[in-house]
């Protein structure tokens, strides 16, 4: 079964396919990163209008590297949400079209499943079940994966997402929109010894985290060094995210009782955070599973492997099209 993958969530136009046992097909991503960066955030009528222009040619660009017209294709999955209502709404409608186009079914995917599922696109995919920690620029979950469709969770963001916490420091610091990688990069030079960051909601039971205060934790540092220390608060807020992050981990590896754990989303490319819970995992005799990095940040592979999942054990939708700006994760039917 070839399922054509199409995601459109917010501001990266990820198109794939994904053909079964012979894997990824092809792959094509268009960032709209530089449209947004003047604005210092995502516009969402423009992620709208730039969504319409890139989708088609790199649908025809998918087809094409996989050696395939329309009719090869069996199925489309598309992002239904959670995201930018706009984009959501011209990815939507495209998978629609092309489907009732070629007559084949298209399903709209949960946009966390596809980050979820994305290490199981790797040579060596993770078993179920597993505990997922999911951090993105909109989410940090942690959750209990018993199979596809059947996720617990068990803790969340109270305020700021993992990724939104780097971008929101980063623009203190300077560096622009997205912020994530490029805070990344900064921290790399810092002193590890210089600043002691906390370590938030880590002294009191339970798996929900908090990393609103750590921004602005940063913001007093940085004025009181007065621009002198950038490098140095990067690592620290960095470590901090990082420890913060293995510390719950742990917790949920205990709690659930699993000997694996999945981290995608966006958040998981970053280096410091992968040794930071490759460490743990290893003191704590577990397995860890990363995406490729490739597949860490939004792309239309995740989707394209979950709705060839879906589709592959008959989940069907209607002809309306609809989208989810606002979807829990735990509200989607299982396999
Ligand atoms: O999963 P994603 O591409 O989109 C959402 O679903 O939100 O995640 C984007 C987020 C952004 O906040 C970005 O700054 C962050 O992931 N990010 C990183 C890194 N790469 C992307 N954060 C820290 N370090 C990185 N290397
Ligand atoms: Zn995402």
């Amino acid at each position: 079964m070839n399922v054509l993958g199409i995601e459109t969530s917010c501001d990266e136009t990820g198109v794939a396919i994904y053909g079964g046992e012979r894997g990824l097909l092809a792959n094509s991503l268009y960032s709209q990163v530089k449209l947004h960066s003047d604005y210092g955030g995502v516009v969402p009528e423009l992620a709208s209008r730039d969504h319409i222009r890139k989708l088609s040619p790199l649908i025809r660009q998918c087809l094409a590297e996989a050696g395939f017209g329309g009719p090869q294709i069996d199925g489309i999955a598309y992002t239904a949400g959670p995201g930018l209502v706009g984009p959501l709404m011209i990815g939507a409608t495209l998978a629609r079209s092309l489907a009732l186009a070629w007559n084949i079914p298209a399903l709209g995917v949960h946009h966390m499943e596809g980050h979820l599922l994305a290490p199981l696109l790797d040579q060596d995919p993770p078993e179920f079940p597993f505990v997922a920690l999911l951090i993105s620029g909109g989410h940090t979950l942690l959750v209990q994966a018993e199979r596809i469709g059947r996720y617990k969770i068990i803790g969340e963001t109270l305020d700021d997402a993992a990724g939104e916490a780097f971008d929101k420091t980063a623009s203190l610091l300077g560096l622009g929109y997205p912020g994530g990688p490029a805070l990344s990069k900064l921290a790399e030079q810092g002193d590890p010894d210089r600043y002691h960051f906390p370590r938030p909601m880590t002294d009191r039971p339970g798996l929900d985290f908090s990393f609103s205060g750590l921004k602005t934790f940063a913001r007093n540092l940085l004025n009181s060094t007065h621009g002198s220390a950038e490098a140095d608060i990067a690592r620290a807020f960095q470590d901090a995210v990082a420890d913060t992050l293995a510390i719950k981990c742990r917790r949920a590896l205990q709690q659930s009782g699993y000997n694996r754990m999945v981290v995608a989303g966006g958040v998981s490319a970053n280096t410091g955070i992968r040794s930071t819970l490759h460490a743990m995992a290893e003191k704590e005799g577990i397995r860890v599973y990363f995406p490729k990095l490739e597949f860490c940040t939004d792309n239309g592979a995740m989707i394209a492997y979950a709705g060839y999942r879906r589709l592959l054990a008959g989940h069907r939708e209607g002809l309306e099209i609809q989208v989810h700006p606002r979807w829990p994760l735990d509200r989607i039917p299982p396999l």
